[in-house]
């Protein structure tokens, strides 16, 4: 066991944990592992319910080892998600702040993404109580982590999801735009594409005129090839799938021209195995960070090693998307 290192701040003896933001698949092993790795080190541990709606209104409940159990495979979050406007307020962070005093919390263990970090980094400067943040989003868009919670059974859904499109698409040689998730990256559409051999990706972080595929589909039916599959990322430059195909069809009267938004489906489900085994190592490397002094950083996984990031780092560090996928994704859809 590691000795509780008080450090720069009081010795931690009760932790708090919550989801906020979007739900990720994997969020649920993520509790398990910081409520027993808690329990293991002798912690008290609280959940805090709809993330930080719930710690202004004080939705605090102790959580013990057996809570936890028959948790891991299932997707959403036991103790329910928010995207909370109030946190946004200095009022709400200070009602938040109150709501920790009084139940004498010690630091708390934070599963979420870009927003919820950037809400902790904000607290964690206004008062003395530390936030660990556990990267839990299906987005995989934060920087000190190779991969978030949520991500790679996101893309399955998403995979299988094309896979289905790409039979009835190919019977009736149909052009398909399929829109996946990612306000502002790509991650999941280059995977999906890569996973699942669609012709092209339309991603945020890199801008492809439409023309450009509007000629290269031409080139295609010229070889007589009417059906592709475009994988749009919802946060791309041209709009949404449905606003692409209307923008397309008129030049491409050759294609009979279809859309298809995935949405939410690639947010429920039961976690890959991978998320599962992610966010156990997640969960566990959160507490035990806390005890050995880490304080506003970020558990991730780099180069499959424990790596912790200060939060204000992985908020605002571009993670930027993989060149070679982006080229593999080309050259493998020749
Ligand atoms: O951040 C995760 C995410 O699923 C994004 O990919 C998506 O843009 C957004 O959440 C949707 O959020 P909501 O469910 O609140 O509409």
């Amino acid at each position: 066991m590691p000795i509780k290192k008080a450090t720069n701040q009081k010795e931690i003896k009760r932790i708090a944990v919550f989801t906020s933001g979007g739900d990720a698949p994997g969020m649920n092993a993520a509790i398990r592992a910081v409520v027993r790795t808690a329990t293991y080190y002798d912690l008290h541990v609280f959940g805090i319910h709809e993330g930080y709606e719930g710690m202004i209104d004080s939705k605090v409940d102790r959580l013990e080892r057996r809570d936890v159990a028959n948790i891991i495979q299932r997707g959403g979050t036991m103790l329910k998600t928010a995207r909370s406007m109030r946190f946004m307020t200095q009022e709400g962070r200070q009602s938040a702040y109150e709501t920790l005093l009084a139940h004498d919390i010690d630091a708390c263990v934070a599963i979420g993404g870009n927003g919820t970090f950037t809400g902790a980094n904000i607290f964690s400067q206004e008062f003395d109580i530390p936030f660990i943040g556990i990267p839990g989003t299906i987005d995989n868009d934060l920087f000190g982590t190779d991969r978030t919670i949520g991500f790679d059974t996101a893309v399955n859904t998403a995979v299988e999801a094309v896979d289905r499109i790409r039979d009835t698409a190919d019977s009736h040689n149909r052009l398909f735009f399929i829109e996946v998730m990612g306000r502002h990256s790509g991650f999941i559409a280059l995977n999906t594409a890569i996973g699942s051999g669609a012709g092209s990706v339309l991603i945020p972080e890199k801008d492809m005129p439409l023309e450009e595929l509007i000629d290269s589909l031409r080139m295609n039916a010229k070889r007589q090839k009417l059906f592709y599959l475009v994988i749009v990322a919802e946060g791309n430059k041209h709009g949404n799938a449905s606003q692409i195909a209307e923008k397309v069809r008129p030049k491409l009267e050759m294609y009979d021209v279809k859309f298809t938004i995935i949405g939410h489906l690639q947010r429920g489900g039961a976690p890959s195995c991978f998320d599962r085994v992610l966010a156990s190592r997640l969960g566990f490397a959160a507490v035990d960070g806390l005890l050995k002094g880490e304080r506003n950083v970020m558990a991730g996984i780099v180069n499959n090693k424990i790596v912790y990031t200060p939060l204000e780092a992985a908020i605002k560090t571009e993670k930027g998307i993989n060149d070679e996928l982006l080229n593999l994704a080309e050259i493998l859809a020749i």
